[in-house]
């Protein structure tokens, strides 16, 4: 059985929620999904994987060290067979800065990685102040304050397009072939 990969990259759940909704897309397109947070996601036995996608989550500018890591260790794998990227920050709550073309972070990503994904994209996520510790609510808040956001602390939003989610879920189903 042939598996689509769905590698997640997450601190506070929402890169997880995202790939929850794209696995229930890909399954119900007769898909099946294996999905597994980046920690493990070395384990994987790659001639079973057929496709692979990986999501992950911005948190002070930067994605979580390992991601790097992962793509250098197992590039070959990711070329080998249909592929994408998707990633998650608060910036992109912003229209004219939730495109990979127009996403500063996914911009950079896709400069320096040595993987340019073959699908990509870029999604908002969710501004949980009640689940964040005293000094990341202060800086959070403060970066709200200066880009024109939301500083209630009481409350929380989720910003993820789930239509856009779908979407991209079904650009997975149709990618069956590398592109030359
Ligand atoms: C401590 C912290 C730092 C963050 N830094 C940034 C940032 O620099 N730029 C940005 O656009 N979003 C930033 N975010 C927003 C996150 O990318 C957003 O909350 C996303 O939904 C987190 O996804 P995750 O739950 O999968 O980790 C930050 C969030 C937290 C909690």
């Amino acid at each position: 059985m042939s598996h689509t990969l769905l590698i997640y990259s997450t601190n506070d759940g929402q890169t997880k929620k995202i790939c929850d909704a794209i696995e229930q897309k890909l399954t119900s397109a007769g898909e099946s999904v294996l999905a597994l947070p980046l920690e493990t996601a070395h384990t994987v036995d790659w001639t079973t994987i057929n496709k692979v996608i990986i999501g992950a989550s911005i948190r002070y500018g930067h994605f979580n060290k390992a991601l790097a890591a992962f793509i250098k260790q197992f590039q070959p794998q990711l070329e080998q067979r249909p592929n994408g990227f998707f990633c998650v920050n608060l910036t992109a709550r912003k229209a004219e800065k939730n495109t990979p073309t127009t996403n500063a972070y996914m911009k950079k990503f896709i400069a320096t990685s040595p993987w340019t994904p073959q699908l990509q994209a870029v999604f908002a996520g969710a501004l949980l102040y009640s689940r964040y510790r005293w000094f990341d609510k202060v800086m959070i808040r403060f970066i709200m304050k200066i880009t024109g956001g939301e500083t209630d602390t009481s409350k929380d939003i989720e910003y993820t397009d789930w239509d856009k989610v779908a979407e991209f879920a079904n650009e997975i189903t149709n990618a069956n072939s590398i592109k030359s």
